[in-house]
């Protein structure tokens, strides 16, 4: 038996990157997965590719922004698999017409402000709203999963509305949890290092992403499925004592003091 057997599950952004491996690890476990996204076309792919390996899935067109849509998206997964256990919130506007376009806080566009803020920020608060309804429904405990990023812990040099954002979604995740937890439902968020998808590729050149390289402690860059695992153990009972907390998915990326680590690697340099 597959230790998520019996669970039903949905995904947000899960048309690409973590949200598409996230499903995939998910189905692999025996969950069912309602893999929700704008792109229609990637959700649809994602949940075929899912039942073609002979796993449980459906696609559901949703943007997380919109609240008629996410109450949309839990029905789908009360109907389609009569239960509710996990909710991964992992859409986000990361895009680079989006990020080339988020600023410095004196330069920033109130318009992008507001649109990162309604994906990134009320998605998740929405889909905590109409998942925790179905979750106890179906029995008094459930999991929600909050993707975030270390730029959320640390301050972002740019890009003001992201990190914003991302730093919410830790005090969001302690609220639900404080709110919630004695009804059974636990809720974690994760602080992402660099994780090579198809989005981070298209934002950052090769060099850049060598140079963020450098600043984990692991010799690679995170991949999905590096994200992936960790929700699949969350979503499990042996993850049953881990609530209201940040976990980081982030080969190291906030542990060390990167400027020193630097100053390293220059007096190496220096000594040839
Ligand atoms: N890749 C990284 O290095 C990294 C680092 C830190 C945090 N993150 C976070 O991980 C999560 C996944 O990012 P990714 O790298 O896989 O990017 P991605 O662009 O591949 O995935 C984001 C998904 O969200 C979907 N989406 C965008 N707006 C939406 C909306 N309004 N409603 C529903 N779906 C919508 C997109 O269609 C896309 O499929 C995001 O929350 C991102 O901020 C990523």
């Amino acid at each position: 038996m597959a230790e998520l057997d019996g669970k039903v599950a949905i995904v947000t952004g899960a048309a690409s990157g973590v949200g598409a491996a996230t499903a995939r690890v998910l189905a692999r476990e025996g969950a069912a997965v309602v893999v929700a996204d704008i792109n229609a076309g990637g959700a649809e792919a994602v949940a075929k590719r899912i039942r073609a390996a002979g796993g449980r899935a459906v696609p559901a067109v949703t943007d997380v922004a919109e609240e008629a849509q996410v109450a949309a998206m839990v029905d789908v997964a009360v109907r389609e698999f009569g239960r509710l256990d996990l909710l991964h919130n992992n859409a986000a506007l990361a895009g680079p017409e989006v990020m080339t376009r988020d600023t410095l806080i004196t330069e920033i566009d109130p318009e992008l402000w507001d649109r990162v803020m309604r994906v990134n920020l009320r998605g998740y608060a929405l889909g905590a709203k109409h998942a925790i309804p179905a979750m106890l429904e179906s029995g008094g405990s459930g999991v929600i999963v909050n993707t975030s990023s270390g730029t959320g812990l640390l301050g972002e040099p740019s890009r003001s509305a992201y990190g914003t954002s991302k730093a919410a979604i830790f005090g969001l995740t302690r609220s639900i949890a404080t709110q919630y937890g004695k009804q059974g439902i636990r809720c974690v968020a994760l602080a992402l290092g660099l994780i090579a998808t198809e989005a981070l590729k298209a934002n950052f050149a090769q060099p850049v992403q060598d140079m963020m390289t450098s600043h984990h402690l692991t010799p690679r860059l995170g991949e999905p499925e590096d994200v992936a695992e960790v929700v699949s153990f969350l979503a499990s009972d042996r993850a049953a004592f881990i609530t209201g907390c940040a976990i980081p998915v982030d080969g190291g990326f906030t542990a060390h003091t990167a400027s020193y680590a630097d100053e390293l690697r220059l007096l190496e340099a220096a000594e040839g």
